[in-house]
């Protein structure tokens, strides 16, 4: 489902050269919900852009549902992306003008799928922020606009799931839910669901754990789920 070979990314700074990702050899299948975990800077965000192709890769190959998207031209790259990927970034991504149910729309729309009602209010509702469609952004929680946001990144069904902080602004009841329900729908739906985290309560539910160290991806089986 996710593949990647020999990729690395380097940013230069001037001088300097900053290797945000080293030699990284990676797979995710259908069905596995696979945390990252690493300190501030090491290089998650890095990886995780790379896999959705919001950046390229300086070296490697890039596969993404059957199809290698290192190579291909920015259009056929944005296509993929709105198809295949839900994202949930660090920064969570609403548009401010629109109420939260019309959010939810305007993705599945973006994604070339028909407005599926019942599918937003079911979502809405295990989210926890039915009571909030008519609201706009701005009226909001922290917490609040993050759940709105993981609802609108699986509004379109993606088939890869890419979440960076998923629960950064949530409180711990809040948190462990939202990991569970982001767990059940890889499972049930055969999603595959990466996700960065810094808290690690939330490995429990997770089938695989990854560390990234200064840019050095290694699996930690003990990490990870029972
Ligand atoms: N566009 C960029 N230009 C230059 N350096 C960058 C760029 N993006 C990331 N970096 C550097 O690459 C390294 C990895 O950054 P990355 O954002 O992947 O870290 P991270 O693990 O996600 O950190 P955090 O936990 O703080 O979000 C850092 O040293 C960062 O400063
Ligand atoms: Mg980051």
């Amino acid at each position: 489902m996710i593949k990647l070979k020999d990729v690395s990314k380097t940013f230069k700074q001037g001088a300097e050269e900053i290797h945000a990702l080293k030699n990284t050899n990676f797979t995710a299948e259908k069905g596995e919900f696979i945390a990252v975990i690493g300190p501030s800077g090491s290089g998650k965000s890095t990886f995780l852009t790379i896999i959705g192709g919001l950046q390229s890769a300086s070296t490697g190959e890039v596969t993404l549902a059957g199809e290698r998207v290192d190579n291909i031209n920015p259009r056929q790259r944005s296509k993929i992306r709105f198809e295949k990927l839900g994202f949930i970034l660090q920064a969570s991504s609403l548009v401010p003008f629109l109420k939260v149910e019309e959010q939810l729309l305007l993705h599945a729309k973006a994604a070339g799928k028909k407005a599926d009602l019942k599918r937003r209010a079911h979502l809405l509702a295990e989210l926890g922020v039915e009571q909030l469609a008519k609201k706009y952004p701005a009226d909001l929680s922290g917490g609040e606009r993050q759940r709105v946001a993981i609802a609108t990144a699986l509004m379109h069904e993606p088939e890869v799931i890419l979440a960076d902080e998923p629960t950064a602004a949530l409180d711990t009841e809040r948190a462990l839910e939202t990991c569970r329900l982001l767990r059940d729908l890889t499972h049930e739906y055969n999603r595959t669901t990466i996700m960065v985290t810094h808290d690690r309560r939330l490995l429990q539910y997770c089938d695989r754990v990854y560390e990234i160290r200064d840019g050095v991806l290694e699996e930690k089986p003990e990490l990870a789920g029972k």
